[in-house]
């Protein structure tokens, strides 16, 4: 299902979450001022008033399996589950995990493909629970990032090159909202669902693996 609620002050292009098992939306829209983003909080509820309306008539499609990813032996250094997240103003934090705990937590970044012109060094942490335990989580803040521009960046000095865009310094700014993603074939249809769009900012509000004591769940879900 896909709503587009027209609004001369605000877009909103909302579209029910491609997993069924959730049947919760994903939502891109953008904001242009300060007034939208109170006209975004009524736009919610109205949204959330008619998925409820619209679902009487939904017919839920079968679930499809959750993933299972090929394993395949890298150095125990090698930088995985690569992933970034906004840290405040022009930074961002990027995050990854080594089997290794002794790999060290830098991130080589720079304007230009393969010139990484700036390092910066981050914290480790890692955690057990019941029998697992997880590899060396590093958390790596860089910047301060010129804003809507293109970073080519490198982890733990290894591995392969990665690229991020900025969000832009003023409105408007056009967000991606998606939860519940779990980690199915819906989990990556509703990400490419939402490929589609040309959004700077994806919130992901969580719900994510749905790992279930199954703690293993979380890498694959960061993979
Ligand atoms: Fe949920």
């Amino acid at each position: 299902m896909l709503m587009i609620i027209d609004s001369p002050e605000l877009e909103v292009h909302c579209c029910r979450a491609a997993d069924p098992t959730f049947a919760e939306v994903s939502v891109v829209f953008t904001v242009h001022t300060q007034m939208e983003l109170k006209l975004l909080l009524i736009t919610v509820l109205m949204m959330v008033s008619l998925s409820a309306t619209a679902a009487a008539d939904y017919i839920r499609p079968q679930p499809r399996k959750t993933f299972h990813l090929p394993w395949h032996s890298k150095p125990s250094s090698y930088p995985q589950q690569v992933h970034i997240s906004l840290a405040g103003e022009q930074h961002m934090r990027v995050t990854w995990i080594t089997d290794d705990n002794s790999a060290p937590s830098i991130v080589e970044y720079g304007t230009s493909p393969g010139r990484y012109d700036s390092v910066a060094e981050g914290e480790t942490t890692s955690y057990s629970y019941l029998l697992y335990s997880s590899g060396k989580i590093h958390h790596t803040v860089i910047g301060p990032l010129e804003h809507n521009s293109v970073y080519y960046y490198r982890c733990g000095g290894q591995g392969p090159q990665f690229q991020l865009r900025t969000p832009p310094a003023q409105l408007p700014i056009t967000f991606a909202v998606a939860g519940d993603l779990g980690q199915t074939g819906w989990t990556k249809s509703t990400l490419d669902h939402i490929d589609q769009c040309k959004y700077n900012v994806h919130l992901l509000p969580g719900d994510l693996s749905y790992a279930d004591y199954i703690q293993h769940r979380w890498d694959s879900f960061g993979s």
